[in-house]
């Protein structure tokens, strides 16, 4: 199934309930029909992109790299679409304009999601709207209320109602990576000193599915 089947049916369904120039909504989106009943679709869905033609920005920030190894996991999966990676600490102002799709990707550490990632939802929360979006977290919450809460807690809330995608894609403890203080609270919480690993693929594949629906 490529990238426009969303559009697709929501144009059969419209089409059929549209009356002349009437606005009508979908589960997200107020649309706007002109008199033919052809519905005007958010600058992100007017286009029908084929899926290799789809210019996917993959923007993340990670501490100790398990974040990156995720979005090394989601590029490889994402094999019709151009991907890009962009490391917001290498890349403070990536121009999220010159990407049709946007997956956003952050670590939680004491319950929050980066400041980088925070100020850069921020700072394009506008542009961010206008593509097609998806977005995860990783972390070591084993709790699955509180992983929701985590991810919802990640993102600006009105950038999720734009979201196609989200996932909590689990994470790991890597002791040589932390510093004193993290060592610490780690070995304390999770009553562990070695490396833990529980990146959940089976989620990742359902949000790349998600994406690509
Ligand atoms: C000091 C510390 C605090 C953490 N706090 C949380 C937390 O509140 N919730 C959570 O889900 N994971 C927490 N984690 C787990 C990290 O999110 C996890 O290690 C993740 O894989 C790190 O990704 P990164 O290497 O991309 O930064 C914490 C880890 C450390 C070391």
């Amino acid at each position: 199934m490529n990238c426009t089947s969303y559009v697709d049916r929501m144009a059969t369904v419209n089409g059929k309930l549209a009356r002349n120039g009437a606005f009508f909504m979908s589960n997200r989106k107020i649309f706007l029909t002109n008199r033919w009943f052809t519905p005007v679709y958010p600058a992100y869905k007017q286009e029908k992109l084929k899926q290799e033609d789809m210019k996917t920005a993959i923007i993340f920030t990670s501490k100790h790299g398990t974040t990156e190894k995720v979005v090394q996991m989601l590029a490889k999966r994402l094999t019709g679409n151009q991907v890009s990676i962009i490391d917001l600490k290498k890349e403070q102002h990536p121009n999220v304009d010159s990407y049709d799709a946007i997956i956003l990707g952050t670590s939680i550490y004491a319950g929050a999601s980066s400041k980088t990632m925070q100020r850069f939802c921020k700072e394009n929360i506008e542009s961010l709207k206008q593509k097609r979006l998806a977005l995860f977290v990783c972390g070591m919450e084993p709790d699955s209320a509180k992983q929701r809460r985590e991810l919802a807690n990640a993102y600006p809330p009105e950038l999720h109602g734009y979201a196609v995608s989200n996932c909590f894609a689990g994470g790991e403890f890597l002791f040589e990576k932390m510093n004193f203080f993290e060592r610490a609270i780690i070995k304390r919480i999770a009553k562990t000193d070695k490396n833990v690993s529980q990146i959940k693929e089976d989620e990742v594949d359902r949000f790349v599915a998600e994406y690509e629906l």
